[in-house]
């Protein structure tokens, strides 16, 4: 049976932009859910200035819950060296660090150019490389900037060459930040980074936002490219702080319920992600996308 990999990165992606608290407890809650409809991968938090992103502050404690997990891929954004740093000191296994190829977004996201986070990740893979944690980078703006408009695929090639010039062997995100890729653009950029740099030593990833309601197809654009692996939010939710009109990440409800009825295995009960997105959702502050979850349950699980 085919089958894709699903990682659900509402408690990072989706979590950021809440601006009500939500207790660690009740982020614990929504991660074992997580963990309990399937989900072999969760990004669970960001080691970020509090003062940037206050909803991520207490990322050691919900790595402190979760680390005895040891099937489950618990990750960890960080934007900046001090970031890694602390990651790996809390025992971290697996970082994703967030660089975005066009300069305005990472000025906006990061307070620094792109060469410069280019030039930091290439000094954490010298002192970390060895250590066994694991690295995806991802690669913000990978199509469109909210400040700089269409991204060049050129402009993603050459991040990437970059970092494999480390000898760093990472997990690419391509991220469509803002959600305003079409479907044909994704396909072309993975297809050419796929036929350019191969699978052997690099990984790649598509994180798609749903902004323009292209969220879903997005994904099945990748996948048809050969990306086998996708970021997804319960309930939708999630969005760039820094990246002005971005909404939530394309719902993990959605993506399940589309690939499994292409016949496409996510490892994901759809009735208990739906159970979990609705808790989420229901976040004080939350605002949800995604489509099936409004619909009659006995249409969707039948
Ligand atoms: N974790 C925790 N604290 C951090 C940190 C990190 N990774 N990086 C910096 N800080 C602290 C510094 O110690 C400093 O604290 P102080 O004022 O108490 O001394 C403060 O944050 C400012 O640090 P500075 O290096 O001057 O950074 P900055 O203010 O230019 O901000 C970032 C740069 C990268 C730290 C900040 O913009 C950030 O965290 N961005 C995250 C963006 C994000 O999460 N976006 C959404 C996901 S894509
Ligand atoms: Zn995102």
């Amino acid at each position: 049976m085919k089958s894709v990999t699903l990682v659900d990165v509402s408690p990072r992606d989706g979590f950021q932009p809440i601006k009500p608290w939500i207790s660690t407890e009740d982020k614990l809650e929504v991660i074992r859910g997580l963990v309990r409809a399937g989900f072999s991968r969760v990004e669970a938090g960001a080691f970020v200035s509090p003062r940037a992103v206050p909803q991520m502050k207490d990322a050691v404690d919900i790595w402190q819950e979760v680390r005895d997990h040891k099937d489950v891929r618990f990750s960890f954004l960080v934007p900046n060296a001090k970031g890694f740093e602390l990651a790996v000191a809390a025992g971290v296994r697996e970082v994703v660090y967030v660089v975005s190829v066009s300069e305005a977004h990472n000025q906006a996201n990061v307070h620094r150019s792109v060469e410069d986070s280019l030039a930091e990740l290439s000094r954490m893979i010298e002192l970390y490389g060895g250590s066994g944690v694991g690295l995806r980078v991802n690669l913000a703006t990978c199509f469109d900037c909210p400040f700089d408009g269409r991204v060049p695929e050129e402009a993603v090639y050459r991040a990437v060459e970059t970092i494999l010039a480390t000898g760093a062997q990472p997990e690419f995100g391509i991220c469509d930040t803002t959600g305003r890729a079409m479907p044909d653009h994704v396909e072309s950029l993975c297809r050419g980074l796929i036929e350019r740099f191969g699978t052997e030593r690099a990984g790649w990833a598509f994180h798609g936002h749903d902004t323009y309601g292209l969220g879903v197809s997005n994904a099945l654009a990748a996948y048809r490219a050969g990306v086998h692996v996708f970021d997804v939010a319960a309930a939708g939710l999630g969005g760039c702080p820094f990246a002005p009109g971005a909404t939530g990440n394309t719902a993990a409800e959605d993506i399940v319920f589309t690939f499994e009825n292409m016949g496409i295995d996510t490892g994901v009960e759809l009735s208990k992600l739906l159970a979990v997105a609705d808790r989420a959702a229901s976040l004080e502050g939350a605002c949800s996308g995604g489509h099936i979850r409004s619909l009659p349950r006995a249409r969707i699980l039948a």
